[in-house]
């Protein structure tokens, strides 16, 4: 999928599209409402309702210029022909955030910032990406914290989680998972290199 990227938006990686097809199996073969954190370009949340029409995708942004950008790649989806996404302007550390959707939703997926501060980057990284696309407090984990707490509140019983991570993390973050009690099936995913770079669960059926 071609998505409009200029400065003030993050260029999702490779990693990030084996995050959406690893995400899109979740979701095969039923309803499905769909939530996407941290969605900068929207490239999670486009990918899957391209791929599922008949999904209803949430998209959560914080960053108003990134925001922007979403829009137009919504809109652009939709003159190709993709059911519409629901964009929403908000904080994933919000505990409140979209709490009508609380027990609603089959699949939350999230590419969040989740480099330690002060962690030398690439330059194209340290140069062109927002520092907040990039980067989460001392050990990486602000956003993903609570996006792992709000997950537990907004998946329905056997609905799934997906966080994508940095290759340090591959403990830490299934650890944060495993810690919820309603969650379960706590598994860590390798990228195209073999290293550690997403995590994914489900919540615990009744
Ligand atoms: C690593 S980028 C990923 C963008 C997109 N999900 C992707 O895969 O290409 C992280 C995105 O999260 C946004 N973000 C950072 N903190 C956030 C927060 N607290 N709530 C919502 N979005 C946030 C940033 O603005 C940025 O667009």
């Amino acid at each position: 999928m071609r998505l409009i990227r200029l400065p003030g938006v993050f260029r999702p990686p490779t990693d990030t599209w084996m995050l959406a097809r690893v995400l899109r199996d979740e979701i095969d073969g039923r309803e499905t409402s769909v939530l996407d954190l941290c969605t900068g370009t929207g490239a999670l949340a486009l990918s899957i309702a391209q791929a599922r029409p008949d999904a209803v995708v949430h998209a959560v942004e914080i960053d108003p210029q990134a925001l922007s950008w979403t829009r137009r790649n919504a809109d652009a989806r939709v003159a190709a022909g993709d059911t519409p996404i629901r964009l929403h302007s908000g904080d994933a550390t919000d505990p409140s955030l979209l709490s009508d959707l609380d027990g609603q939703v089959d699949l939350v997926v999230c590419n969040p910032p989740y480099v330690p501060e002060g962690t030398p980057v690439q330059p194209e990284v340290g140069e062109h990406d927002p520092h907040r696309a990039v980067f989460s407090g001392e050990d990486g984990l602000d956003v993903i914290r609570h996006v792992v707490s709000a997950a537990a509140r907004w998946l329905k019983p056997g609905g799934a989680v997906g966080i994508e991570h940095d290759d340090t993390q591959g403990e830490s973050v299934p650890a944060l998972l495993s810690a919820r009690r309603v969650l379960t099936d706590v598994a860590d995913h390798t990228d195209l290199a073999g290293r550690p770079r997403f995590a994914t669960a489900r919540r615990i059926a009744p």
